[in-house]
């Protein structure tokens, strides 16, 4: 699959299934909510492939500053999938973890966001690279 086609399909898939992820979060429905993060981080990480893929048919060092800073947020964006995983776990253990649950589940889709945002920027100034496919 190309990656113009495989970057936008897995980023919808991504974010369908985080909806999920907080639609079954909010719902206390553990037993679908555990299942479809282990989906959503698989999706991202499909996504990513893609995403880099894409990025070599275009000239995004002359991006200017917007390449280093979205390169620094998507390593921060995916080691930041961790807290929700830490916090999920201990929540398990002891519900009253819940409240620092949401907040890092929130500050992870946030992250998401922007990082997709950032991207989808990046790639719409971006010249692409002659003789690339
Ligand atoms: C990107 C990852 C995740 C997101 C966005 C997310 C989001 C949420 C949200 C929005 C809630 C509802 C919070 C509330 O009611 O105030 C929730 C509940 C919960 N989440 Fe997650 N979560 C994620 C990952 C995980 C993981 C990895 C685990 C376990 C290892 C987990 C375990 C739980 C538990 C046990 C609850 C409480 C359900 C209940 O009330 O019975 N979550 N989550």
């Amino acid at each position: 699959m190309s990656p113009t086609i495989g970057f936008p399909l897995f980023l919808v898939i991504t974010l369908a299934f985080l909806g999920g992820v907080v639609a079954t979060g909010y719902a206390a429905h553990r037993r679908r909510h555990i299942p479809l993060v282990v989906c959503s981080v698989i999706s991202l990480g499909i996504t990513i492939f893609f995403a880099e893929r894409l990025g070599h048919l275009f000239d995004l060092k002359a991006t200017g500053w917007i390449y280093p800073f979205h390169l620094a947020l998507a390593k921060t964006t995916t080691l930041s999938y961790l807290l929700p995983v830490v916090f999920g776990s201990l929540t398990i253990r002891e519900p009253t973890w819940l409240l620092w649950h949401r907040r890092v589940a929130y500050l992870v889709l946030f992250l998401t966001v922007i990082t997709a945002a950032t991207g989808a920027w990046m790639l719409c100034i971006a010249e692409r690279l002659p003789g690339v496919s």
